[in-house]
């Protein structure tokens, strides 16, 4: 089947976003933890995180245009902190759930039950059922004007991990964390590896 970009146009707007968001393939899924400046917390689902270097350390993610309110977005310009919280096998219908556009008052945490967990000296709120999370502090907002998109560096300034979760040689074994993947807006897996293969030389 090949489709052109006439096709894809014709096709009808879900359809669209449907392929548009699975083309990347599995991709992860996390829970941004933010504050308001009236210390509100707020809790969203991103797929679109992403590594960006390790020195410094820098993760980046795609924040929809801005023709609705945004919390995610208006709290990290105010307050420059926020947390990426792992989702796991436990509660991703509760995770799925914090992407229903809650009024700015009623925080997803009390929406859906989800616990909030505090460290000192990071304003966002962690999630205390996500064992693998951390605090991201705001580097840079870089603009994609073609849609108005915005990709939102951050500087990895905490990492909350269970014992034991972290191997000498700085590997994750996310699986056994129950960490999952995702695709589209609506589609999570589990996720198992498959090898470990030592770095490519030619
Ligand atoms: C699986 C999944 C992945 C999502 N990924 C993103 C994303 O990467 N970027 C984004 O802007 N919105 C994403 N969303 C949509 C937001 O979660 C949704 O717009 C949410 O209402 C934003 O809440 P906020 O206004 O509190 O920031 C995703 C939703 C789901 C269900």
């Amino acid at each position: 089947m090949i489709l052109t970009t006439a096709d894809y146009e014709a096709m009808e707007k879900l359809a669209r976003v449907q392929l548009a968001t699975s083309l990347p393939g599995p991709k992860p899924i996390c829970l941004v933890g933010t504050r308001g400046l009236d210390g509100r917390s707020n809790l969203a689902p991103f797929s679109s995180v992403t590594h960006l270097g390790s020195s410094p350390l820098l993760i980046g993610m795609v924040t929809r245009p801005a023709t609705v309110d945004r919390h995610t977005l208006q709290n990290i310009l105010d307050t420059k902190s926020w947390t990426l919280n792992q989702v796991t096998e436990s509660i991703y219908e509760q995770a799925h759930q914090c992407a229903a556009r809650y009024p700015g008052d009623i925080s997803e945490f009390d929406a859906t039950g989800l616990t909030e967990l505090n460290h000192a000296g990071v304003t966002a709120p962690f999630v205390k059922e996500c064992p693998i999370r951390y605090a991201l502090e705001l580097e840079d907002v870089i603009d994609i004007p073609v849609n108005a998109t915005r990709l939102i560096v951050g500087r990895v300034v905490l990492i909350d991990l269970p014992d034991g979760a972290l191997s000498s040689d700085g590997t994750l074994d996310l699986p056994a964390q129950g960490s999952i993947a995702s695709t589209a807006l609506d589609t999570y897996y589990s996720i198992s590896p498959l090898a470990r293969l030592p770095y490519a030389k030619p």
